[in-house]
């Protein structure tokens, strides 16, 4: 049987999911960060934010990967222009789910953060990709990562940008395989000794140019890699 395998916008209703794949992500970080050490409440916490507008976890930066109209996989991203505007934002949207204790620590605990820079203005941000375990290894997460250069080709931009956790082997040797640099690799003194944080690869990739009459469609991608049972 034919099997349907789609790209397309995130909705606020996919907000538990989307929650479970951005937390993958980010795992003991969204702990830290959103959750009060705690990962049930960071669970929530994303989730919130994701059907909020305008912050980092929002639903309106978000693509997901569907098969048979099941949610597989997640991308997160947006022109690196935008950071900036998203970051204090989260304090306020925090403040609104969660009151002012909330925002107050997330604030605190993410100012060591806010001296890193992320990207650069000329840089799509990938802020989050992920597949869930079962559906892993089927070329769903390359897939979400042509997307990404996809928008950002059409957003003007001709470099994606990351950063990934230096443990995150799987994902630094995926990123390498996709043609990823390591531009910089950041160690925060505070974190790690507050939470064990072993530091960030800032990783670019600069994209090829393309054509312009040549057409290209992610979700025809999809279709067949899942040609191939999952
Ligand atoms: C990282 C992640 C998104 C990859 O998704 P995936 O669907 O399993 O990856 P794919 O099947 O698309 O693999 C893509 C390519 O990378 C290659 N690859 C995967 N892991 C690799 C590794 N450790 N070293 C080298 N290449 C690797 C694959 O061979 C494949 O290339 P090919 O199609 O040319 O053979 C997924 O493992 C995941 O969700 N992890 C948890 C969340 C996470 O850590 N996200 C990244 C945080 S920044």
């Amino acid at each position: 049987m034919a099997v349907d395998g789609r790209l397309q916008p995130a909705a606020t209703d996919d907000a538990e999911l989307a929650a479970q794949l951005i937390y993958a992500t980010m795992g003991s970080m969204a702990d830290y960060l959103l959750g009060g050490d705690d990962a049930s409440q960071a669970h929530r916490m994303i989730a919130l934010l994701f059907r909020r507008p305008k912050n980092r976890y929002s639903y309106q930066y978000a693509d997901l990967a569907l098969v048979d109209g099941e949610v597989v996989g997640l991308l997160l991203s947006y022109p690196g222009t935008m950071m900036k505007a998203l970051h204090f934002p989260m304090v306020k949207n925090l403040f609104a789910v969660n009151g002012f204790r909330a925002a107050l620590r997330f604030f605190y605990r993410s100012l060591p953060l806010m001296t890193v820079k992320e990207v650069e203005a000329d840089e799509y941000f990938i802020n989050n990709v992920a597949v869930f375990p079962q559906f892993q290894g089927h070329g769903v997460g390359k897939l979400l990562m042509e997307l990404a250069e996809q928008k950002a080709r059409a957003s003007g931009l001709q470099k994606c940008a990351l950063t990934v956790d230096i443990e995150n082997e799987r994902a630094v040797g995926l990123y390498k395989h996709l043609g990823y640099q390591v531009m910089d690799t950041v160690k925060i003194k505070q974190l790690e000794r507050r939470m064990g944080f072993s530091g960030i690869y800032r990783m670019v990739k600069i994209l090829e140019p393309v054509s312009g009459n040549q057409h290209w469609s992610a979700s025809a991608g999809l279709h067949k890699i899942l040609a191939k049972p999952l």
